[in-house]
């Protein structure tokens, strides 16, 4: 089989598989060649992919030559025609905000596999890209606020006195959320932590969080520890308790999400207006239309003293390490779909690859794919 890496587009910094990764591919037999300056603003050049015995050649070739191609973003940009019928894209989909790329790419007789689609089961962990770029995320996010933030995070006490630690408040504990809130304590931080997910309350604890508990959240245990969309009742009450504890915090994590849907709106114009002059919001939901009311994404804002940053894309300031991250899962799933003799084998019986195949043979494929474009 022949592996081919695609250069991403403007505005993305990771490439689908670092040099380190490419090597593992070889191992297991696969022919690697990789679109030139692929790796360039990872840090990882044209003479490294070489010299683990990938080639390297134009886009045109890249996409002629492979029988699976690989990038993080799907490549709408390329005319659909360039692509043959038969062939498979694995990608991060994107299947609500890409819905007309895919429909184009099913005409096409293309196959796509979306590694967003990833079934959360134990089996499937090793090749969770969400939750490793959420990992990535996280992190950063604390980061990026804690450079903002004019006080410290961690308490001091000095010989000018004592310092209180940064009080944080994170919305949503998902992959991101819990590492934000372990980022946020290893800085020193004190963190309260909110979810409508009561599962999530033990491991708040376990990280050294509190967790903020309103009743009456609807959980629904067939959206595959996913949340759902909540009563208006309910969202009213929440804003409310996020008001009363966001006036007192430092910096703010926004991270909730419900896939498909728009992000859920868990702080108002009004919480921003009683928040602290200096403190900080990081809004990671912003692609998906912010946790907070005055969120613009891609934008760094300064309301009432209040800095709100809408940034969703994270991992590409982080380009080495998200990159090393989603290749290493892309190898976890090509032990899946590669056979011993490194022959590319799509068993739609394996619930992790019928799972991620989002279209097919001119169909649409994947339980998940229907119902977030709903298609009957
Ligand atoms: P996500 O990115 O979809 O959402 C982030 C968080 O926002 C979630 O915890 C969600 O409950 C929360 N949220 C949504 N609406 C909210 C609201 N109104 N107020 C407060 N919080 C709200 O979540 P992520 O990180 O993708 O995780 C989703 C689920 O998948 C979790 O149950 C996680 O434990 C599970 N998971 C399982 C894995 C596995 O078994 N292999 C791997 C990774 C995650």
């Amino acid at each position: 089989m022949i592996l081919g890496i695609l250069k991403e587009s403007h505005g993305e910094n990771r490439v689908a598989m670092l040099p380190g990764e490419v090597s593992a591919a070889i191992k297991l037999g696969i022919e690697v060649i990789v679109e030139e300056n692929a790796g360039g603003r990872a840090f990882a050049f044209d003479s490294d992919f070489v010299s683990v015995g990938a080639s390297t050649g134009d886009r045109k070739k890249v996409i002629e030559k492979s029988d699976l191609l690989i990038s993080v973003n799907p490549p709408v940009d390329d005319d659909i025609t360039s692509f043959r019928k038969g062939q498979v894209i694995c990608c991060v989909l994107n299947p609500v905000e890409n819905r007309e790329w895919i429909e184009k790419a099913r005409i096409q007789g293309l196959t796509l596999l979306a590694l967003d689609l990833v079934p959360r089961t134990t089996r499937a962990q090793s090749l969770d890209i969400l939750s490793s770029m959420a990992t990535v995320t996280g992190y950063r996010a604390v980061i990026h606020a804690a450079s903002l933030l004019p006080r410290f995070f961690p308490m001091f006490m000095s010989a000018a006195g004592t310092i209180k630690p940064a009080k944080v408040l994170i919305l949503g504990a998902g992959v991101a959320g819990l590492q934000a809130l372990a980022i946020s304590r290893k800085l020193g931080a004190t963190v309260e932590v909110f979810d409508v997910r009561s599962a999530v309350k033990e491991e708040v604890k376990s990280l050294g969080g509190k967790f903020i508990e309103v009743e009456g959240a609807v959980e629904d245990t067939s959206a595959g520890g996913y949340a759902v969309e909540q009563t208006e009742e309910f969202k009213k009450k929440q804003q409310t308790m996020i008001q009363e504890h966001a006036t007192t915090a430092d910096v703010i994590i926004a991270t909730a999400q419900i896939p498909g849907k728009k992000a859920p709106l868990l702080i108002l114009k009004e919480t921003v207006m009683k928040m602290k002059p200096g403190s900080v919001i990081i809004d990671t939901a912003a692609s998906t239309g912010g946790n907070c009311e005055l969120t613009q994404n891609g934008k760094i804002i300064e309301i009432n003293g209040v800095t709100i940053v809408g940034k969703s894309d994270y991992p590409s300031d982080m380009p080495s390490d998200a990159s090393k991250m989603f290749g290493s899962n892309i190898i976890n799933l090509l032990k899946i779909i590669v056979d011993r003799e490194s022959k590319l084998i799509l068993n739609r019986d394996d619930e992790i690859t019928s799972g991620i195949m989002a279209v097919s043979d001119g169909q649409y494929i994947s339980a998940r794919i229907k119902q977030l474009l709903n298609i009957q």
